[in-house]
């Protein structure tokens, strides 16, 4: 594919940080910009090992500030557009529905209007990619899969507006002819996961021997997949993924929470180097969350079947790899449970 300006929103979050480290270093050629407010989600720290390089430019800016949106697009001739900022966690949208909507629903729209201006309707060569998730199809009950027919049945406030943000994707597609492609994938984890989701929240919360909160009994189930396999169908969906579709990405996965977080205690207290079992031992059942979905599995096999692509690691190889992370990086888990992350901002930028 030709050199192109690429677009990533998101890009200092958990996944978005990985597509960029990938898109940076894989494709010299290409010139990679990230655009990220950098909540408290976003992190520079993530993005630290390609700040240098000369084919990457980080501007910090609100997808919700149209006009802001709309000068970033006429000032960089963007080809290509892969949007994954969003507001991601269940929980708090639990607590604050309406910032879901803002950022998921009216922020996405303000990128496929702002996209749809700049190509001035000449879509040859462009590609608006957008990130949604598995949580847009509701829940599944002990049996079946996900597929990309599957109706879209969101049951939280987080998923109703990430399935919002996939209805304008596929209307601008359908009214303009804009060219999208929209992926939905699994759970993911691996390294700079915001300690409030599930697998780093645990491992943050072994390291400090706090107790680790179960939801309800543990039973539901997630399909998990190591980011930087997330990355890879990325990668590969943005560059030969056909315009108008949609590709489910899943690990082929599935885990009871309550195994997954006895799994994670084994691996810790060997890492640790702990009696088996001291993990464990801080496992409490707390209050379920509020409308929890039972289950979440994806049926890839289309994204395989026409893309070939496969996840490469399997789970314990991937989880072990992810607490060496953590425990390698105490200082980034320092700085995100203190708030300190916000002050490499103001330390990277402060004479731009
Ligand atoms: P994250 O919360 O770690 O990162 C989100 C990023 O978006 C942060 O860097 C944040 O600063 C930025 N952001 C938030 N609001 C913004 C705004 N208004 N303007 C500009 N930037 C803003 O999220 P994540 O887990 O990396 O998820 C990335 C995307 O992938 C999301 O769209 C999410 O719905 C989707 N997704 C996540 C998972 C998962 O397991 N984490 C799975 C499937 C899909
Ligand atoms: O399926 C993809 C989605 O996965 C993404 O779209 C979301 O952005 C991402 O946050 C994730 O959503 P979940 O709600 O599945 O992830 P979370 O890590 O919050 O929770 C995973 C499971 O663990 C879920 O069943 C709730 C449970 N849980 C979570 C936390 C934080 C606990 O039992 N205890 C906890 O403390």
């Amino acid at each position: 594919m030709k050199n192109q300006n690429v677009l990533i929103t998101g890009g200092a979050g958990f996944i978005g940080s990985h597509v960029t480290r990938r898109f940076v270093t894989h494709y010299p050629d290409y010139s990679i910009v990230v655009l990220d407010d950098l909540t408290y989600a976003g992190n520079l720290e993530n993005l630290k090992e390609i700040e240098h390089a000369p084919n990457y430019t980080f501007v910090k800016g609100n997808i919700n500030d149209f006009e802001f949106v709309q000068a970033l697009f006429q000032k960089h001739a963007f080809d290509g557009v892969i949007h994954l900022a969003a507001e991601s966690h269940v929980d708090r949208s639990l607590e604050d529905p309406a910032a879901f909507v803002i950022t998921n629903i009216v922020g996405t729209v303000h990128l496929l209007t702002a996209a749809k201006a700049a190509w001035k309707d000449q879509f040859e060569g462009k590609r608006f990619y957008h990130i949604s998730t598995d949580e847009v199809y509701g829940s599944l009950g002990v049996e079946g899969l996900f597929t990309e027919h599957t109706p879209l049945d969101p049951q939280s406030p987080y998923s109703a507006s990430k399935a919002g943000s996939d209805h304008f994707v596929r209307a601008f597609h359908n009214s303009y002819q804009l060219p999208v492609v929209i992926s939905r994938c699994s759970n993911n984890y691996g390294p700079n996961h915001f300690p409030e989701k599930l697998i780093p929240l645990m491992i943050h919360n072994i390291l400090r021997k706090k107790p680790l909160p179960v939801y309800g009994k543990g039973e539901n189930v997630r399909d998990w997949l190591y980011v930087e396999d997330h990355a890879s169908a990325i990668d590969t969906i943005y560059h030969r993924g056909k315009t108008g579709e949609v590709y489910n990405i899943g690990g082929n996965n599935e885990w009871k929470n309550l195994e997954l977080v006895h799994l994670l205690c084994t691996i810790m207290d060997e890492k640790l180097k702990q009696a088996s079992g001291t993990a464990a031992s801080l496992i409490t059942f707390v209050k379920d969350r509020p409308g929890h979905d039972l289950r979440y599995a994806i049926d890839a096999s289309k994204l395989r079947d026409e893309l070939g692509w496969e996840p490469s690691l399997d789970f314990p190889t991937g989880l072990a790899k992810t607490i060496d992370w953590y425990l390698a990086n105490g200082e980034w888990l320092q700085h995100v449970t203190s708030g300190d992350y916000t002050k490499y901002y103001d330390k990277m930028y402060a004479n731009r």
